[in-house]
């Protein structure tokens, strides 16, 4: 297990879409534990395989509460339904907020670590962040969806302690 370096704005890998994978090999298995790593480390609650460098569909969330952690292998959006207002930030802007509106609730299918189908029905924080992580995975970042005028540069010394990033 190791923390792996993040890709910031900027950099232009962000911009790419991601890939399929095709095997669920020990270097996935790798690199979906060192993505948890990484984001525990930064205090995220999910992260996507390009903010570490590499064009895979993989994405990991941990949502802080029992049996609230998942990894998420080439996941598909397969329905969404209502609108909701979130404050958000991403892992890949440090400091960085603003105002974005995702759905409310989503079902997610993807494949887990083990190459097991599982669909996900999710609402609130857990559908903000699987649409946050699944817009990753095309390139698309929120500060392309933050409404305007509510993006904010927050000094870290006046960050909330544990505030989440995504
Ligand atoms: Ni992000």
């Amino acid at each position: 297990m190791a923390i792996r370096n993040l890709r910031y704005d900027g950099d232009e890998i962000l911009r790419k879409k991601s890939k399929e994978i095709e095997k669920i090999d020990e270097k996935i298995i790798e690199l979906a534990q060192d993505m948890m790593d990484t984001m525990h480390k930064w205090n995220g609650l999910g992260l996507s395989a390009v903010q570490v460098g590499v064009l895979k569909r993989l994405v990991v969330m941990d949502m802080y509460e029992e049996g609230e952690q998942y990894i998420l292998i080439n996941p598909v959006i397969i329905k969404e339904k209502g609108t909701q207002e979130c404050d958000e930030g991403c892992l890949s802007f440090p400091n960085q907020y603003g105002k974005v509106d995702r759905p409310l609730e989503v079902i997610v299918e993807a494949l887990d670590i083990n190459g097991k189908k599982v669909r996900i029905k999710a609402k609130g924080l857990l559908a903000e962040c699987i649409s946050h992580e699944l817009d990753h995975l095309e390139g698309i970042l929120f500060t392309d969806k933050v409404k305007p005028g509510t993006l904010e540069v927050v000094n870290p010394e006046n960050q909330k302690a544990g505030e989440k990033n995504q």
